[in-house]
């Protein structure tokens, strides 16, 4: 491992050009400018999202079967493991691995710096026509980000079995990039309720997560039409549930229902194979179990959750329903118990408590509610609500978690340690960074990937409305203007959430996130003087190659209108 200090990292790293070649590029830019110039606009590469630095310089590196892997830090293992399976998978390719920098160059290897700086997740990834050295701090995504810039180099062999024949080599531009990225929490959210994906999915979502650079999957667990996650102490919520007898037919405003019996739930085996999943790929996992809204499965398993008690059926509709959790001792019994549960699966920081969309109605008419109401000296049901959250937060923290929740959860009161996840417009995430509670935005306008991607609706698959296309959502900034700058500071980031009321398979989860995950991960990394709409759109042309080998189904509007 050669240690070298970040401070010369720019020196060390620049290729070395002999005397003769930086006298022949001056010449011919003396000579002509006007054609370099050319040359430089039309060097597009197919990465995704922008670097925030990048030089293109003269040459390529030429990859085969011979290139060597160098591999003198055994704490890089898995990272040499990650490249080797990239090549085996899409090239039939696997390096060899030695401990020192062959005599003819040739190689791939990692360096770390002499001291951390405390940025895991940049990196610095220097191309010349012997090395290719991806440079980042050990500890966390910088080498992995490194090689998901120089995957996206490679360029795609377009045939099956996608193999190299035999003494072919992989031609990557020399170039150096110095990258990190500009937000902290680039999330992806996904709804495994109202439609339910099994884990091979999930765990594709998390490749095409990892390929962009989000670091946040936000797993949507539970809901009125299906609880989706194994709970020991509580084995009904996943036999009743996790399955409903119906689910609705074309719009719900028109109430029509099949009766076919629909469901499913991961195991906690599953979520630990999953979460194991995303963490190889610096991926957290924030999981969201509803509440005190949205609660109509668990109820449905257990009915003395509710104000009523009633036994209800999960929920075949979409919507939002008055069969709520009542805030009463057992209620909180319960919550605790499938937290403790939960909090021993995920071990990000992060627990998803919702909070969204919680009608009132049953707590206006409950004798338990009232009561409570009155004891804790609460004003009204909003105020419930806030106890409700505050509570549930003491409990969080007490295990060393914290929460983060719906916009609602500001009505009432915000509970004193928790982030706010803003998601009816930027209002809820200005009024929390206000009062200096830390934010992640989230709007309809531009961040749901449930809405339509083009103003032709009729060409479109049945949505649940709205219109987020392309350019908007790459045109984002999560950083509202009215924050003072230290206000801004607690904008952690932004996330594209992908609903799935109308969105019953997964290559329909394909069609509707992705590319507008692709054109978010650019808001959310690229300094914006760097981006550039054009440019990103001539990207993810080429980008696109990766995913049709991935076998993703992709919307494909900017091909044709650059939307
Ligand atoms: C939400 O869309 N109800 C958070
Ligand atoms: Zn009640």
């Amino acid at each position: 491992m050669k240690k070298i200090n970040p401070s010369v990292i720019a020196r060390v790293a620049r290729p070395k050009r002999s005397l003769i070649k930086i006298i022949s590029s001056l010449f011919l830019l003396i000579i002509s400018s006007q054609l370099v110039f050319a040359q430089k606009k039309t060097t597009i590469l197919p990465i995704i999202p922008q670097p925030s630095e990048i030089s293109v310089l003269d040459g390529s590196f030429v990859l085969s079967s011979q290139t060597k892997l160098v591999l003198n830090d055994a704490s890089l293992k898995n990272e040499a493991q990650i490249l080797n399976d990239f090549l085996i998978k899409n090239y039939g390719i696997a390096l060899q691995v030695v401990s020192q920098v062959p005599p003819s160059g040739n190689c791939i290897q990692f360096e770390k710096p002499d001291w951390e700086a405390g940025w895991p997740e940049n990196y610095h990834l220097d191309i010349d026509e012997k090395h290719i050295t991806i440079l980042a701090e050990g500890k966390g995504a910088g080498f992995f980000y490194g090689l998901q810039s120089l995957f996206q180099l490679m360029p795609v062999v377009a045939h099956a079995p996608n193999k190299m024949a035999p003494n072919s080599t992989i031609s990557i531009p020399c170039l150096h990039i110095k990258d990190s990225p500009k937000y902290s929490w680039r999330g992806m959210h996904l709804d495994v309720c109202r439609h339910f994906f099994p884990k091979e999915f999930i765990k594709k979502y998390i490749d095409l997560l990892a390929m962009y650079k989000f670091n946040t999957f936000h797993w949507h667990l539970t809901e009125d039409q299906g609880w989706r996650i194994e709970i020991k102490k509580y084995p009904k919520l996943t036999e009743i549930g996790a399955y409903r007898n119906g689910s609705t037919i074309g719009l719900v405003k028109d109430k029509k229902f099949d009766n076919v019996r629909y469901g499913g739930f991961y195991t906690q085996e599953d979520i630990k194979e999953v979460v194991a999943y995303a963490s190889e790929r610096y991926i957290t996992i924030v999981p969201e179990i509803e509440m005190p809204g949205h609660s109509v499965a668990a109820i449905a398993s257990y009915p003395y959750l509710s104000c009523s008690g009633k036994q209800i059926e999960v929920e075949k509709a979409w919507g939002v329903f008055d069969d709520v959790y009542c805030p009463k001792e057992e209620t909180f019994t319960f919550l605790q118990d499938v937290l403790t549960e939960v909090i021993a699966l995920f071990p990000g920081k992060y627990i998803h408590i919702g909070g969204d969309e919680c009608p009132k109605e049953s707590w206006k008419k409950c004798v338990n509610c009232q009561a409570l109401i009155k004891k804790e000296g609460l004003k009204d049901e909003h105020e419930l609500q806030s106890y409700f959250i505050r509570r549930i937060e003491k409990f969080v923290n007490s295990k060393g978690k914290q929460i983060i929740g719906w916009d609602e959860i500001l009505e009432g009161g915000l509970a004193p340690n928790a982030s706010v996840m803003s998601w009816r417009g930027t209002e809820g995430g200005i009024a929390a960074a206000k009062q200096k509670h830390f934010v992640v935005m989230s709007p309809g306008k531009p961040c749901y990937f449930d809405h339509y991607q083009s103003k032709d609706k009729s060409k479109e698959p049945l949505a649940i409305g709205g219109f987020n296309p392309l350019d908007s959502v790459y045109n984002y900034d999560p950083t509202p203007k009215v924050l003072s700058l230290e206000e801004q500071k607690y904008i952690m980031g932004a996330q594209g959430n992908v609903w799935t009321e109308y969105i019953n398979t997964e290559e329909q989860v394909e069609y509707m996130a992705v590319p507008r995950m692709c054109a978010l991960a650019e808001a959310l990394w690229t300094p914006r003087e760097n981006k550039n709409y054009t440019n990103f759109i001539a990207r993810l042309k080429q980008n696109s190659k990766l995913l049709d080998r991935m076998n993703v189904n992709y919307a494909k509007h900017f091909l044709v209108n650059k939307k």
